[in-house]
């Protein structure tokens, strides 16, 4: 995780907003930030330093001139200490007291001893965040690198409407994530597939298979961790969006074809982990077919191979392909690899209980032209973190 063990110095400034802190500071714990709370006195009338203590689990300092702080932890230390100040609702005023640098309160005398990035999510009455004043304000802490996140617009606490809530705790986690995003994929763009694709025969029936996307997920998310920009193509799955990745639903191969082709030119590496229909109806009938005949014949058509098509542009990615076989896994696997091109294939037995299709665990045989590994059994998100650090050395190889 990209905030995993940051040192985040939250500030307060006094709005109701403030309330919103508590969250904030239980969610970026959540992703493994430590974090170390600095209120202004204003902070302390809407929310209790007690409250802020026992979420952060950590001190809260409130004064600049705190005889205990100043022998231990003082403003000095507490700017230098900090990786990140963000400073979660900040008022008009503190807004205007950062701009100008005063330092007689502890948080603005941080802001201005700290080297740290300062982020700021802005609260507070719609007339105010528009005033000249506070807009030339705002101005001039960007083009000293402070980043200003939000406000929002809607109703507010004082029942007027517009702009000036402050961003809710969860988009400010995440505007962090990919602010700190670092690993030796960034930088790089990888896209995945993953899931089944159904094939319609009517508006009721379709063809597809028993991919539950797990390892395309996992995949997508031990890519995310290795700090790439991560944009996963889904076919219909039951599963929740990874985190920290773009994720895009679709539903046939036709669809799934487009999607990836739509993006692949910007992508540095593409995995195919999907399960994507080999054939399709030819027609999709528009009424549901009836049961009068003893047997019905479906014709099929081939779909688009994604794979061998994004193997084969001109100026391909690295691309890794899968293979699901039932029997004579490397010879398949291999003839694949050549066949379509591909840079790596990671081959996988199915149809045996426990592995492959809609199981927690897999196992697979990584080929490429002229080597191979085999990742033995374990869970998926296992296997998805040593096959992502595998194709990580070979495409930097490359
Ligand atoms: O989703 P889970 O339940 O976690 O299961 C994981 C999995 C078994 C689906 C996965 O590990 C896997 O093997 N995915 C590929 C399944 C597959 O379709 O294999 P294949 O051997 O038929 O296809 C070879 C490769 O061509 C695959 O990378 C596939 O994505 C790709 N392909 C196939 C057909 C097509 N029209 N377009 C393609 O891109």
């Amino acid at each position: 995780m990209s905030i995993t063990n940051k040192k985040i110095l939250l500030g307060i400034s006094g709005s109701i907003a403030a309330y919103k802190s508590a969250d904030l500071v239980r969610r970026l714990r959540d992703q493994g930030a430590i974090v170390r709370v600095v209120m202004t006195n204003a902070a302390t009338h809407f929310i209790t330093p007690l409250t802020l203590q026992a979420l952060s689990g950590q001190r809260v300092h409130t004064d600049l001139l705190d005889a205990d702080a100043e022998m231990a932890m003082g403003h000095i230390e507490l700017a230098r200490w900090a990786e990140v100040v963000l400073i979660a609702p900040i008022t008009a005023d503190f807004l205007a007291k950062l701009t100008y640098g005063h330092a007689d309160d502890l948080l603005s005398a941080i802001c201005l001893a700290t080297t740290a990035p300062l982020i700021v999510a802005p609260a507070m009455n719609q007339q105010m965040w528009q005033s000249r004043i506070t807009q030339e304000n705002a101005e001039r802490l960007q083009q000293r690198g402070v980043k200003i996140l939000g406000p929002a617009s809607g109703s507010q606490a004082c029942g007027e409407t517009g702009t000036g809530r402050m961003l809710e705790p969860l988009e400010l986690v995440q505007f962090l994530q990919n602010e700190f995003k670092s690993g030796p994929l960034q930088g790089k763009k990888v896209l995945i597939t993953a899931g089944p694709t159904r094939e319609d025969i009517d508006p009721v029936r379709f063809i597809s298979n028993r991919s539950s996307g797990r390892m395309g997920y996992a995949i997508a998310t031990a890519a995310a961790t290795f700090g790439a920009e991560v944009t996963l193509i889904s076919g219909p799955v039951s599963l929740s969006p990874p985190q920290d990745v773009q994720m895009l639903s679709v539903y046939s191969s036709q669809e799934m074809y487009e999607a990836v082709m739509a993006r692949i030119s910007t992508s540095d590496i593409f995995i195919a982990a999907a399960a994507v229909a080999d054939y399709r109806p030819v027609q999709q009938a528009s009424q549901k077919i009836k049961k009068n005949e003893a047997h019905l014949q479906l014709t099929l058509e081939r779909t688009p191979d994604i794979l061998a098509q994004v193997a084969n542009l001109a100026t391909p990615p690295f691309t890794v392909g899968f293979a699901a076989e039932t029997e004579h896994l490397a010879d398949y696997a291999r003839s694949k690899l050549e066949k379509k091109k591909l840079d790596m294939i990671a081959a996988n037995l199915v149809g045996i209980e426990g592995i492959g299709f809609d199981s927690e665990e897999n196992a697979l045989s990584v080929f490429w032209a002229d080597g191979c590994i085999e990742l033995p059994r374990t869970y998926k998100k296992m296997l998805a973190n040593q096959l992502v650090e595998i194709i990580m050395q070979r495409y930097l190889l490359t």
